[in-house]
């Protein structure tokens, strides 16, 4: 039986950096892993550029039921000190879009990064290492973790098992079943940052624009909205206008997609009937729209592609109504297989916000995904990882 001073489950972006920052404090880290290979998610990531984290870094920008709980590890370990870091490894990066920053070569290059932090500090990383068991022994505050080398003891141990979004790349429930085990409150999970599927005849109508994407705004029911863009697909709507909505939707709501969100669509409608009246609404709104889209928006909404000085003022209102709140019921997402986050987890009232500490069970901490803190899209989750596995290393 080896003996350390802190075992972390989970070698993705959280346990990496959780375990190189304790270990450069003199802490005897082992970082273990059922996968392969370390930082999976890491090196798909970004279209395989890895988004690692936002000029606009800010708590309103993470869902949890303690909207307050994210704060702290945030300030302490900010976006600047992960830029630092990449900056200090000459990993050249830039701006994608609205603050996101991506390398510009290889998500290999964090992975590589992450891992000689943890080698340089001497934290030991042991990949394709199941763990079959915990148990805690509260006399001589030691934790045992069964694996199928055998058993490892020690004081501290580390939940950076991450959440159930894409199980295909090694994710599991491990984490929530590890805290029910200690007696910490879980609240449901759901996939998040997940494209939507549409009900079957809005399906099928928007299937021929299967790869089209249009800006839009989209608002969900509780007021939150997002403009950006929003992509047609085979099962229904993805983009990432979408995927920012659905972290905020809930089975059975509506979604209002503004398909023209910088303009006024009435006093466009109304400009174009004066200044061309003679034109059919198809050919006036594919000035605005992809043709395509312009021409199943108006079926799919059985308006007639007629000349617009046909239209009266009320109909043209009703039609502008629909184009700045088009309203969809997505028969639901997909799911876990494709989602890239989940939403909910360990309960953060259960946890102590500056280390990650469990309140009542002294020695386990939570960090990363694992935990109900979820981020935007936009290297938001990454910084919550890289934030939280910092701020529980300092107290390890
Ligand atoms: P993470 O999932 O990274 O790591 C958990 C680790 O635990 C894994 O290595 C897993 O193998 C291991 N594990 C699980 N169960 C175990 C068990 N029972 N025993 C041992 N090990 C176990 N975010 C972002 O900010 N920018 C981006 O560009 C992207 N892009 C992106 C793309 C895709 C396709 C996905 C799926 C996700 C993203 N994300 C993202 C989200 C981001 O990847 C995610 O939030 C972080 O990886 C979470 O970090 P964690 O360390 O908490 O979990």
């Amino acid at each position: 039986m080896t003996h350390w001073d802190c075992i972390i489950i989970g070698a993705g972006a959280a346990g990496l950096m959780c375990a190189a920052e304790a270990a450069k404090r003199g802490v005897n880290v082992l970082l273990l892993d059922h996968a392969k290979q370390a930082g999976k998610k890491i090196l798909i990531s970004g279209g395989g550029r890895c988004n690692f984290t936002n000029y606009n870094i800010e708590p309103s920008a993470y869902l949890s039921q303690n909207p307050h709980f994210c704060k702290s590890a945030l300030s302490r370990y900010t976006q600047w000190d992960f830029i630092g870091l990449v900056s200090d490894y000459g990993i050249a990066y830039h701006e994608k879009t609205l603050g996101q920053l991506f390398c510009d070569d290889s998500a290999k290059e964090i992975v590589s990064m992450l891992m000689s932090e943890c080698t340089k500090a001497g934290a030991k990383v042991q990949l394709r290492t199941a763990v079959q068991e915990v148990t805690y022994d509260a006399e001589s505050s030691t934790y045992t973790v069964l694996t199928p080398n055998g058993k490892l003891e020690c004081n501290k141990l580390v939940i950076a098992s991450g959440g159930l979004s894409m199980p295909k790349l090694g994710a599991t429930g491990f984490g929530y079943e590890i805290a029910q085990q200690f007696g910490l409150d879980v609240l449901p999970t759901r996939a998040g940052l997940v494209p939507f599927t549409l009900q079957p005849d809005e399906k099928s109508h928007f299937e021929p624009l299967s790869g089209v994407s249009v800006n839009a705004r989209i608002t969900t029911q509780d007021g939150t909205s997002f403009n950006e863009n929003i992509l047609f697909t085979h099962r229904g709507l993805s983009g990432p206008a979408v995927l920012q909505g659905s972290s905020y939707w809930a089975p059975g709501e509506d979604v209002s997609i503004d398909i023209l969100p910088n303009e006024s669509a009435i006093d466009f409608l109304l400009k174009a009937k004066t200044e061309q009246g003679d034109k059919s609404i198809k050919t006036v709104l594919a000035t605005v729209l992809a043709k395509r889209v312009a021409e199943l928006w108006l079926e799919y909404e059985k308006i007639e592609a007629k000349p617009l000085k046909q239209f009266s003022e009320n109909q043209l209102e009703a039609i502008a109504q629909r184009l700045n709140a088009w309203t969809i019921k997505p028969s639901g997402t997909e799911g876990y297989r494709t989602a890239e986050v989940t939403l909910g987890g360990v309960n953060t009232n259960e946890l102590s916000s500056k280390t990650m500490e469990a309140k009542k069970q002294p020695g386990l901490y939570f960090i990363g995904e694992v935990m109900d803190v979820t981020g935007w899209l936009g290297g938001y989750n990454f910084q919550w990882a890289w934030s939280s596995g910092w701020a529980c290393a300092q107290a390890l």
